[in-house]
Parts: C-alpha cells; sequence; structure tokens
C-alpha cells in the first residue's frame, strides 16, 4: 500500500538565493519552514567579498526570520579575480564563511564581478585545497562560440576536469547540475566531489521553455536540457549515492524582471521544494532514499551533523501559490497553482514543524 506520511530528519538545503531587503523578507519563510539549515548564496549586488559584508548579511536573514523559527544561514564568499588568499581564509576560520563561490565573469545573474579566469584566482584555490574550504561552482563557459545547452558540458572538459587533476584535494561541489555529463563526472571523481541537483531539473526539460508559448518562469541557469540528461539527473538524485545532494538555487526575480524583454534568469523554487523532491522520488519508487539526498548526504559532505529534529509530509492535496507578494510587485513560484500530493505538515512557521 502507498505510504500515507513521511518523516525525516529536516532537511537543508545546500544552494539558495536569499536576497536581501523586502525580497529577504518575502522569501525566507518559505525556506526557513522546512530546511534546518541553507547556503546562502554571495551575489548580491554588490557581491560579498568581505567577511565582514557576510557577516551583516547573516544578520540581516537572521533578522527577516519569522518568530520562533530556527534556521541556520550558511555564508558563502564571492570569488572575484581580485579577492585575497588571507581574506578567505580569514572568514572560514572564524566559521562566518562556510565556502567559497565560483562565478564565472557573464554567466548568471550579478556574476558580472565573477572570475574572468580561472588561472586568476589559482592562489586562492590553492589556499582553500590545503584548508579544506569547499570551493561551490556554477559550472557553464561563457563563450559565446559554445551553444548554451552545452555550456556545462564545454566548462567540465575545460575548467573543472584540470582543476580537480591539479589540485585532486580540493572538494568541489558542481552545483545544479543538469547534464549526464555532469553526473558521469561527478561520479568518476573522488568523494570530495559532490553535486546539487534542484526540484525543478528534476521535473522539467528544455520543452518546458516553450510549451505553447515562451516561458520565462521555466528559465534559469544552467537552462533545462534534453529529457536523457533530465532521466540522468533523477537516476543520480534517488540513488542515494552520496555525492548528491539536495540544492533548490531557488532564485526568486519579480514578475516584472522575468516578464520582459531580456528577462531574468531563476526560478523560485522554495514554495514547494521538498514536497516537489518528494513527488519526484515517489515517481522513481524512492521514497527510501529521500532523507538520504536530503538531510544525510549535505551534512556529511561538510562535515557537519545531520539536523536532530524531524519534518513529516502527508499525503494530502494543495495548492501551490500563484503569487507571494514582494513590496508592490510579486514573485511566481516554480508549479504556481498546480496541486502537490504531498504535503508539509503545519503550517509554514509553525511550531508544529519545529
Ligand atoms: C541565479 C540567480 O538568479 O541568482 N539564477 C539562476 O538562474 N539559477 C544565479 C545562479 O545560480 O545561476
Ligand atoms: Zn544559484
Amino acid at each position: 500500500m502507498a505510504r500515507e506520511s513521511l518523516t525525516l530528519r529536516r532537511p537543508d538545503d545546500w544552494h539558495l538565493h536569499l536576497r536581501d531587503g523586502a525580497m529577504l523578507k518575502a522569501v525566507l519563510p518559505f525556506s526557513a519552514r522546512v530546511f534546518g539549515r541553507a547556503i546562502v548564496m554571495p551575489n548580491l549586488a554588490p557581491p560579498v567579498t568581505r567577511v565582514s559584508a557576510a557577516e551583516a548579511y547573516r544578520k540581516r536573514i537572521l533578522k527577516a526570520l519569522p518568530r520562533r523559527t530556527a534556521f541556520t544561514p550558511l555564508m558563502t564568499a564571492y570569488l572575484t579575480d581580485t579577492i585575497a588568499a588571507d581574506e578567505i581564509e580569514r572568514g572560514f576560520a572564524s566559521r562566518v564563511w562556510i565556502a567559497a563561490k565560483l562565478y564565472p565573469a557573464y554567466a548568471t545573474t550579478n556574476s558580472d564581478l565573477g572570475v574572468t579566469d580561472i588561472a586568476r584566482i589559482a592562489k586562492v584555490l590553492e589556499r582553500m585545497a590545503r584548508l579544506g574550504m569547499p570551493l561551490l561552482v556554477h559550472g557553464e563557459v561563457t563563450d559565446p562560440k559554445v551553444d548554451v545547452f552545452d555550456r556545462e558540458a564545454a566548462f567540465i572538459e575545460r575548467v573543472l576536469a584540470p582543476l580537480v587533476r591539479r589540485l585532486p584535494e580540493l572538494k568541489v561541489v558542481f552545483e545544479h547540475v543538469t547534464t549526464r555529463d555532469a553526473v558521469d563526472f561527478v561520479r568518476a571523481q573522488r568523494p570530495n566531489v559532490a553535486a546539487t541537483i534542484t526540484p525543478h531539473h528534476l521535473t522539467i526539460s528544455r520543452n518546458a521553455l516553450f510549451q505553447g508559448g515562451l516561458r520565462p518562469h521555466m528559465y534559469c541557469l544552467p537552462v533545462a536540457k534534453r529529457e536523457a540528461h533530465r532521466l540522468a539527473l533523477r537516476q543520480a538524485a534517488t540513488s542515494g549515492e552520496a555525492k548528491f545532494f539536495l540544492g533548490t538555487d531557488s532564485a526568486p526575480h519579480r514578475i516584472a524582471d522575468k516578464e520582459k524583454d531580456c528577462g531574468c534568469a531563476g526560478i523560485f523554487c522554495a514554495p514547494a521544494a521538498l514536497e516537489t523532491y518528494a513527488r519526484v522520488f515517489e515517481e522513481e519508487n524512492a521514497l527510501d532514499r529521500l532523507e538520504a539526498f536530503a538531510a544525510l548526504n549535505g551534512p556529511r559532505f561538510y562535515g557537519l551533523p545531520p539536523n536532530e529534529t524531524r519534518v513529516t509530509l502527508e499525503r494530502e492535496k494543495w495548492k501551490v501559490p500563484a503569487k507571494v507578494k514582494v513590496g508592490t510587485g510579486a514573485v511566481k513560484p516554480f508549479l504556481a497553482g498546480e496541486e502537490l500530493g504531498w504535503q508539509l505538515l503545519g503550517k509554514p512557521d509553525s511550531p508544529k514543524n519545529r
């Protein structure tokens, strides 16, 4: 008989965009209701390149939390061509930064100050390898000659494979993988190379971007790929392998910033993230492996204990909100208005979930 409820250790989100100001206030409750910890991306404008900026941002996140919500933001450094290895070490040693993020310059939202050539941060990466500080990678080349759907595969060949050969002890998370190539690459490496997988890349192929018209809310980077890649991601996520863990890449942009000429990349999946993963795992007959993916593999990779509290999903239909208000605008969640079959027990912010 199909299960009616599912209790697991409280999951963590190992890749999350919380933004700042009114947007932070509006989106944070959706993550904090379910995840115990989240790795918070540093691509603010201006980006988080200093320890002091990360500390201040962490304070703003804690201040924006709904009352009685125990949620721990884990901060990251934004790597630039000129960031100093000493600053990186200082933030890691003082436990402000848990990891550093590599955005190839111009690869995605707020990445214009990212790294133009990985050779420029060689010293920083050597230091991180020595410290055991993880490198989180947005794995896409930006070479305009490379087809947008091939940019992840090209990144493996041109940047990531040479990097792990040169620094085999460096801890690397290949973020939001979208291709079979990435899954295969990660599997072939030592245990210190892992990957996060988003709920949307497990759910949609690139067809969704053009279904009945142009669909800006299905657009994120790396862009969704062919169906065969989605199937490879589903296999990896539900395999139980320690290298693959939960990272939503929930990346809210106001509707007005998505639905325009040159709309922003990013999918706001936080409102139904765990529930969407649960649907995928159920479809793959792997509900018993959801806890490993969502709550165990990530902490093990980062050398942290898993959460002690639990969350419960019940088999109950509910609808993903059509919109989430932000100031005078709004954000549209992934699967907005759609019905899902697993619901988190207790209302958002409710102590019942704690
Ligand atoms: C992210 C964002 O909006 O900050 N966008 C996205 O499409 N995923 C940046 C990123 O992770 O690439
Ligand atoms: Zn991201």
